[in-house]
Formats: C-alpha cells, structure tokens, sequence
C-alpha cells in the first residue's frame, strides 16, 4: 500500500511537487474543518424482501464536529446521504471494516489529488483513511462510492455508495421546490436468488454487459412508490447501477423537464430541456423539475425505463457485421442467450410509483435557472483516446490498467492545468461495439460535439449533453470531443463507468500540471 512518502515520491518524479495538492501543504492541514465526518464500510444485514434478511456491505456516518444535518441516514443498505454547502470544509475519517481492501472516491467532486480514491490509496480492511478537502463544486448532485482496483463492481453492488449533495444559498432565490419538495432517486438494479441473496454474476456474458439485475431498486429498497402533493418537485436521478443504462419516460408519456446534469444546474442560455424521455448512463445524474400539480387529483404514475436497443455490434470489419446479430437479442434480454435470463441491457423496467395527492394543485411558481457561468479559455492542447473492446475487455488507446504500477502516464494522458483542452474520444476501436460511460476524475466537462456514427434511433432525443459533465455515454462508432480544463494538479484517472468494464481493465491515470 501507499504511503505518504511514495505519494511525495511520485509526485515529484512527475515534476509537479511545487505545485503538491493542498492538502500535502503544512499550512493547509492546519486550517481547521468546518465539518467532521466519520465515514464506516462493514457488513450488514438488511430486511428488503419478505423473508431472509439479506447480507449487504454499507456506509453508515456520523458527524464529529460541525453540522449535525450534514449526514441524511437512509433506511435501507445505501449510504447516508452527505449534504454540504460550497465553501466547507470537510475532513473524513473513511473507516474500512468490510472486510477487504477499499477506498473512497467522490464521484464529480473536484478535490485535492490524495483525496480522491485513487485505488493506489486503497486501505487493508481496519484501518483508516483520512480526506481533507474543501467543497468546490457547485451546488449539484454527486454521489460517492468505493474505487479499489478490480473489486469495485463487487463492493457497489455488494451495497457501498451514496449521494453527496452541495447546496448554494442562492438555489432558493432561483425559486426551486425545497424540503420534503425535493426527492433523490438512486437506481441500482440487482438480482436475488431463493433466499433473497443478492447474486453478482461475473460469466462471460456479464463482462461484457457488466453486472445487470432483473428489478430497480431506488434508494436501496425494492417497490419504491411516493406519496405527492400536486405542485412542483425537485427529483435528484442518480444512475448508482453497475451496468444498466435508464431510459427514464414517466408511464403517461408527459416529457421530463430537465434543470440540472451531472455537474450542476444548466445554465439560463441552456435552459429547461425538454425530453420524451431521458437517457441515464452508469453514474449520471439529472434532476428534473416534475409538477405533479398538472396530473389529476388520485392519479398514479410511474416512472419507468423503456426498452430500448444500444446499438451493440461487431465491428471486427468496420462495422460491416451490423447490430441485428450482436443486438438486443444475444447481447440483452431475449434471444439467443437473453432467454435464459431477464433483465438484460434495454429490457423494459419498473422504477418508482408516484400517488398524487386529492387536493388542489398549488400555483405554479416560476423557476429561474443561474446564468452562465464563464467558459475557461481555449487552449491549443488536444487529446485523443480510441475505446475498443476485445477479448471481454476494454482498452483505452489500446493500453489497459497496468496494476503493476498504478501510477503509469502515458503522454497522450497528460493535460494542461488551468487552460481548456479539446478531448477527443472515438468508440471505433477493433472488437465490439458498445456504448460506455466514460468518466474523468478531477475535472467537470462539457461535451463540445458528437460526430461519426449516431446514437441509436432508440435513444437519441434522450441524450443530454448540456452543462457540466463527469462522465457521459459514447456509442458504437461515436466520437466525443469534450472541454477540459483541470484546476487540480497531480494524478488523476479517467475510465468507463460500467463496473465490470473499469475492474476489466479499461480505467487509465490522467496527469494534469
Ligand atoms: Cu465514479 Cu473513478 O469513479
Ligand atoms: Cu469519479
Ligand atoms: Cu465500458
């Protein structure tokens, strides 16, 4: 394991100690935290199912000094929710008593280089790791989960995640639903068997795919429904699933109105985007502004995942071995292989139940999303990264995670700080075509433009590109370009999203200085 003198180490070896993350520096530790929280992963067993109480691995927390409201404990085996403000100050203490090796990332958060949860930080199961970092971000929702090389899929599923939101002062002059208004909805997909075990399945067909259930749990419990009053609603959706991709559509085809991604609310030029229905990816997020007050007294919705078909195919011949053969059929849920199995990639699912109130629909209040924020200035500097998958594996320019040495940079994965780079990733590697979640850590994004082959008929009115990204889905034969602009320097890393494919290999270190 890693110690804080390999990490000085390896720092300078990459020229960048002068510029060491916050955190390293005397001065900084100093500062006191305006928040402390204590931050557990160990074994439990929780009651989802009528009958055998099922075994998961859970984050619980407790805060030592500051905001007791900081940590929302949640009633089932996701973890607490973690509510900050921007500006705070955070220091946690990860205890790891799972059972095996782990660490803590912050999905989307731009923290101090050994904060993140890079897995070359991960900890022996009793032991503790501390963070220290400031709340940069702006308000949003974000999510934390652990990131040790090749057992992440195992411990996501296995239960260990949760939502981290900031919060900003001024999202309530902007007039959005507050309080018991707003809802968070993570969606996990799981499979049990006979005695309500949850099984992660790693056969062949599941590296490929990555692990996918046959139900949606939400906020860690099976059957969600909510009760709604008939007025307007703030949904935080975080796609926490190992594998599954969402295409969210309400069941009485009302479009999905859009206020916020991954990164953060879209910005008044952008505005209020309006979907049939919303494509989810593995680790986005979107919040949507729902008013349930324009649904009739007593009605019952439900927000669903329609079937959809991703696009799959052989590219062994540039393509010419089209979708019908490697589609939904063998790779999904019917067909060929699908049939021994439900729940494969775009099969259709139940998400959540919503119950409108019998009452009067509130006035509708009028919601004004935040002006632009400034756009970094361009830099000359471009990199490009090819994405293929053979052999049940993903590589990244070809190369896979090297768990030798997991500090390895090549120099197309080295970027400019404080300075905006065009970052170019094509999904037309030799092997199989597939769509991936694509993520890097550190930074937030924008996805400048989507070119070569397009997004699945299925799918393409659901993809939302707009505000600031962390991570977004590439298709078959798609090239992405994204704005990049690193603000923290050091060793960062940058991988497909889809559990299964990141523990496979396909995950890089990123060098930004
Ligand atoms: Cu959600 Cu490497 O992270
Ligand atoms: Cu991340
Ligand atoms: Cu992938």
């Amino acid at each position: 394991m890693w110690n804080r003198r390999d990490v000085l180490k390896s720092l300078a070896a990459a020229g960048a100690l002068m510029q060491a993350p916050a955190a390293l520096r005397p001065a900084r530790a100093a500062a006191e935290p305006d928040l402390v929280l204590k931050l557990t992963a160990a074994p439990d067993r929780v009651s989802l199912w009528p009958g055998p109480k099922t075994s998961v691995l859970r984050f619980t927390a407790e805060v030592l000094r500051g905001r007791r409201d900081a940590v929302r404990p949640s009633a089932s085996y996701l973890g607490p929710t973690l509510d900050l403000r921007r500006g705070e100050r955070v220091r946690v203490h990860f205890v790891n008593e799972s059972g095996e090796p782990s660490i803590v990332h912050w999905h989307g958060m731009l923290v101090p280089e050994i904060a993140d949860g890079h897995p070359r930080f991960a900890i022996a199961s009793g032991t503790e790791y501390v963070y220290d970092f400031e709340v940069r971000n702006p308000a949003g929702t974000y999510m934390y989960h652990p990131h040790p090389h090749g057992r992440t899929g195992l411990q996501v599923y296995a239960g260990l995640g949760g939502l981290l939101i900031v919060r900003e002062p001024h999202e309530t002059a902007l007039g959005l639903p507050a309080g018991e208004h707003e809802l968070n909805l993570v969606l996990q997909d799981r499979r049990i068997d006979g005695s309500n075990r949850l099984v992660y399945r790693r056969m062949m067909m599941d590296q490929m795919t990555g692990v996918l259930g046959d139900r949606v749990l939400v906020n860690g419990a099976p059957n969600a429904a909510f009760k709604v009053a008939r007025r307007g609603y703030r949904l935080r959706i975080a796609n926490m699933s190992n594998a599954r991709i969402y295409k969210l559509a309400w069941s009485d085809a009302r479009p999905l109105n859009v206020i916020a991604t991954d990164n953060g609310l879209l910005s008044r030029d952008e505005g209020v985007q309006e979907r049939p229905y919303v494509v989810l990816a593995p680790f986005e997020r979107v919040e949507l502004l729902e008013d349930f007050g324009t649904r009739a007294p007593g009605a019952e919705v439900a927000l669903v995942s329609r079937e959809f078909d991703d696009g799959t195919t052989m590219n062994m011949m540039g393509g010419m071995m089209g979708g019908g053969m490697m589609g939904r059929g063998m790779m999904g849920g019917r067909g060929m292989m699908g049939g021994m199995m439900s729940g494969g990639q775009g099969e259709a699912m139940h998400i959540a139940e919503f119950s409108v109130a019998r009452e009067a629909a509130a006035a509708r209040s009028a919601v004004e999303l935040p002006a632009a924020q400034l756009r970094p200035r361009e830099g000359r500097y471009e990199l490009r990264t090819q994405l293929a998958f053979r052999h049940m594996r993903g590589f990244l320019n070809g190369r896979a995670w090297d768990h030798r040495d997991p500090t390895v940079v090549a120099d197309d994965e080295r970027l400019p700080l404080d300075r905006a780079s065009v970052w170019t990733f094509s999904n037309d590697g030799m092997g199989m075509g597939m769509p991936h979640p694509m993520h890097i850590h550190g930074v937030r994004f924008r996805v400048l433009e989507r070119s070569g082959a397009r997004a699945p008929v299925d799918l393409r009115e659901g993809v939302i590109d707009a505000g600031y990204k962390d991570t977004f889905l590439i298709f078959a034969g798609e090239t992405v370009r994204v704005l990049v602009a690193p603000t923290e320097p050091g060793l960062f890393m940058y991988h497909c999203h889809n559990l299964e494919h990141e523990d496979g290999g396909m995950m890089r270190n990123c060098h930004f200085a």
